[in-house]
């Protein structure tokens, strides 16, 4: 229950998502508990990958490393898991090995049938919730904790193609060839997504998040086809499970990346209270394109961190007075336009935070 974790210090990152205007934006970084820091490659020499998310007490102490780290600057802790923990839960083998690998991929709809339809997200993902609720003891209520889910196209793409692609062609051949078979099994995944993601909320998520990464590789009419409905499913399932459940409702960002010529399409029918957007847009025309509709978050390109400290400074100032410029002023959560890489110095990141403290000011 809410009433029984720590009081929260420090709700900027609350008040953005819920449209409001802050005296600073609060920031956090996507992937910020990973391997460009020292400490994260430490344990992960020891653990393995889906070991760490399995084990509430390693989850926690890499959740909290960045908390410690940049302790006063970073205003979000992101629960430490992966999108892919969802496709184990539905009965798939999942490697990381570097990257994501799936031994036994979907190849065609009858494999679908070797996939746990009802899946009990208790027994399944227990090890998520044991993990958040742990956190936030642990956290006593420093900054808010965010948990999150793969979206449904994002985790059908790696479902089908077996880990990353290039091309998405056999996960772009079952939506052309098996249109209806491929909405069955997006839908089938919106639904243990919703259970988890209400789940994350009473383990103690105080913010939710949903990464579709490969959105922007669907051209904008099979992006409404497919990715949108499952997307809105989940944001209205979410919120009236809670309601049913009597638990208060969180706020929801969608993170649909690459997908900037349908924002205003989204912020209108998505269902979510904070739209995440990658460095492929200018804050102030997506401010003025969405209006007053849905808060932002973003959304600086990644690879400025690589480019030096003169750089990063300049970059944010710039970042910080376009999302300031907007027409409407609405709530704004700094953040990167996609996950940090591993080669990123941790100082430099520390300088993106500070940066952002002093040019976002209201
Ligand atoms: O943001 C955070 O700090 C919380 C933890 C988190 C991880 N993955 C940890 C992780 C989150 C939110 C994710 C989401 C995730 N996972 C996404 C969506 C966000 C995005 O970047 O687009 C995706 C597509 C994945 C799938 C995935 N997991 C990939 C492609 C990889 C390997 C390549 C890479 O970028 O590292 C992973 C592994 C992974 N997930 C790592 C971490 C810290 C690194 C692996 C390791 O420790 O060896």
């Amino acid at each position: 229950m809410e009433s029984d974790f720590p009081p929260l210090k420090n709700d900027l990152l609350l008040r953005a998502a819920r449209g409001e205007e802050t005296e600073r934006a609060p920031v956090w970084v996507m992937r910020q508990a990973g391997r460009y820091l020292p400490e994260f490659r430490e344990v992960r020499a020891q653990h393995g990958f889906f070991e760490v998310c399995r084990t509430p007490a390693l989850a926690t102490e890499v959740t909290l490393q960045p908390i410690r780290r940049y302790a006063g600057l970073l205003d979000a802790a992101i629960i430490f898991s992966d999108i892919l923990v969802v496709p184990q839960a539905m009965g798939m083998e999942v490697e990381m090995n570097p990257g994501p690998f799936f031994p036994a991929p979907l190849d065609t709809p009858a494999d679908v049938a070797r996939l746990r339809t009802h899946v009990d997200v208790q027994k399944e993902l227990g090890y998520v919730f044991a993990a958040i609720a742990q956190t936030r003891r642990a956290l006593e209520g420093a900054v808010p904790l965010i948990g999150f889910c793969g979206a449904p196209w994002t985790l059908f793409s790696y479902m089908v193609e077996g880990g990353g692609s290039r091309t998405y062609q056999k996960a772009k051949s079952w939506l052309f060839m098996y249109p209806e078979e491929s909405k069955a099994l997006l839908s089938l995944i919106a639904d243990v997504c919703a259970d988890f993601l209400v789940g994350q909320v009473k383990a103690g998520a105080q913010l939710l998040q949903v990464f579709d990464s490969w959105a922007g590789e669907l051209a904008p009419h099979h992006f409404q086809e497919f990715a949108l409905p499952p997307l809105q499913h989940i944001a209205a399932s979410v919120r009236s499970k809670l309601e049913a459940e009597g638990i208060a409702p969180v706020p929801m960002t969608l993170f649909p990346k690459g997908t900037n010529s349908q924002l205003v399409l989204i912020a209108e029918r998505g269902g979510y209270d904070v739209v995440g957007i990658d460095w492929c847009i200018e804050p102030a025309e997506a401010r003025r394109q969405v209006g007053g509709l849905v808060a932002l978050q973003g959304n600086m390109d990644p690879n400025v961190l690589y480019g030096g400290r003169a750089a990063v400074e300049r970059e944010v100032k710039r970042m910080c007075e376009s999302f300031k410029g907007g027409r409407a002023p609405k709530g704004w959560i700094a953040n990167l336009g996609h996950g940090i890489t591993p080669g990123v110095d941790p100082e430099d990141l520390r300088w993106f935070f500070e940066c952002v403290h002093k040019y976002s000011k209201a």
